[in-house]
């Protein structure tokens, strides 16, 4: 339990009186089917089960949730009435069949209906634009529609005309409000000049902690044994998922940028790329002669180094390590912090900041649960 968890749970706030919002007349039903039940997924399938009676108490919205497919099986509500006498209203699996489970989802009744995609596969971003044109809305933290190719993009893009919603806030920083931010700026007429950040909570933390009384790789151990870095941490130190990240960010600004337009300084040295994930572990030390010299020089100016991705208004974007002043916004974040500063029209002299932890199943899970709300918010009601 964390610590506001176990500070929660001695200390109970008081029951709400009133619901925030008052109980809409007409109740939505909005049918949902979850794809990916792995640890952001799960955190999702807790969070929409306890928020279901509040949800319909005070905000009129019946959340349905009629399946789980995961990569080789589904669960589906048990549309056999033998079978469900049988196993007591049990659910069934089946083989994993992501159109036999969109259209499980969707019915023939006209109902409303959600995918959220809470995988890491490409395969079922792949399916995005068909779903999407059937009228099934789609949320997802999965970065690889958003950072994959330019036409797919597009295609998911062009699939949204006949009023389905694609929401993807969860894909940049996990739960911060980054994606929705960005919306709302452009939205309102301001322009962006600039998007610089931290988005890697990984390379954020080795970075605060690497102060040259410790190697790197000792560091890159460390962040890998209390699970910080995925399973092989070059899939951090390679810059590629905070390339992703930007990508994102990018074509939410109106850039049509594709992956080979980003420039990706590696941390990984060519000679430890391309090794299995045990030989590389072994030859970790590699990394510590180049990071030690690049944290002297960042010294010798009196700066800090930090892992920056940067977005400018001509649309040339890069991540690397950069060296800031110790004044700067970015000098200055906590452990594992995720930051995005938006230079716009508007904020200009002093820009935006949207900083917090960028990672985690709880907040992840938050952001598409956010996300799911804000299209359920816009659906009219249906018999
Ligand atoms: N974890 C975080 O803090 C975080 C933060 C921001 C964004 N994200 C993004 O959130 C997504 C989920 O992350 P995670 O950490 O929850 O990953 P995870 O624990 O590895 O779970 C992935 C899930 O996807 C399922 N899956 C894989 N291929 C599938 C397919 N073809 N069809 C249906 N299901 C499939 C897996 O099924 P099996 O169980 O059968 O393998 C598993 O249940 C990723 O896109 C990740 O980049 C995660």
């Amino acid at each position: 339990m964390n610590t506001c968890a176990s500070q929660l749970a001695e200390h109970p706030l008081p029951p709400r009186l009133l619901p925030v919002r008052p109980a809409q007349t007409a109740r939505r039903v909005l049918a949902v089917g979850l794809i990916g039940p792995g640890r952001v997924g799960s955190a999702l399938l807790d969070q929409l089960r306890a928020a279901q009676p509040r949800l319909a108490r005070d905000s009129g919205l019946d959340l349905k949730l009629c399946g789980v497919v995961a990569s080789k099986r589904m669960w589906l509500d048990c549309d056999d009435a033998e079978l469900n006498g049988r196993h007591g209203g049990a659910q069934i699996w089946r083989p994993n069949d992501l159109d036999a489970f969109a259209a499980h989802v969707r019915g023939n009744d006209g109902r409303h209906a959600l995918l959220i995609d809470c995988s890491a596969s490409d395969e079922v971003a792949a399916h995005y634009a068909r779903w999407l044109a059937d009228g099934i809305h789609v949320v997802t933290p999965n970065k690889l529609a958003g950072s994959g190719p330019l036409v797919r993009w597009q295609a998911i893009r062009a699939a949204c005309a006949g009023g389905a919603r694609f929401r993807y806030e969860a894909t940049v920083c996990a739960g911060l409000p980054v994606v929705q931010t960005l919306r709302d700026l452009l939205d309102t007429g301001d322009e962006l000049l600039a998007a610089e950040g931290m988005f890697s909570g990984t390379l954020a933390w080795l970075c605060n902690r690497h102060d040259g009384r410790q190697p790197f790789s000792a560091l890159v151990r460390e962040a890998h044994a209390l699970g910080y870095t995925e399973p092989d941490p070059r899939d951090d130190l390679s810059g590629i998922d905070v390339a992703r990240k930007l990508v994102i960010l990018a074509r939410e600004a109106g850039w049509p940028l594709s992956m080979e337009d980003v420039a990706v300084e590696s941390l990984v040295p060519p000679a430890l790329a391309a090794l299995p994930l045990e030989a590389c572990l072994e030859r970790l030390d590699e990394l510590d002669a180049p990071m030690a010299a690049k944290l002297a020089a960042a010294r010798a100016e009196g700066g800090v180094l930090r892992h920056v991705a940067h977005l400018d208004r001509h649309g040339r974007a890069s991540v690397r390590l950069a060296v800031l002043p110790a004044t700067h916004a970015f000098a200055h974040t906590r452990l594992t912090d995720n930051v995005v500063q938006f230079s716009t029209r508007r904020y200009c002299d002093n820009p935006m900041l949207v900083q917090g932890p960028g990672a985690g199943p709880e907040v992840t899970a938050a952001g598409v649960f956010a996300d799911l709300l804000r299209i359920a918010e816009s659906l009219e009601a249906r018999a």
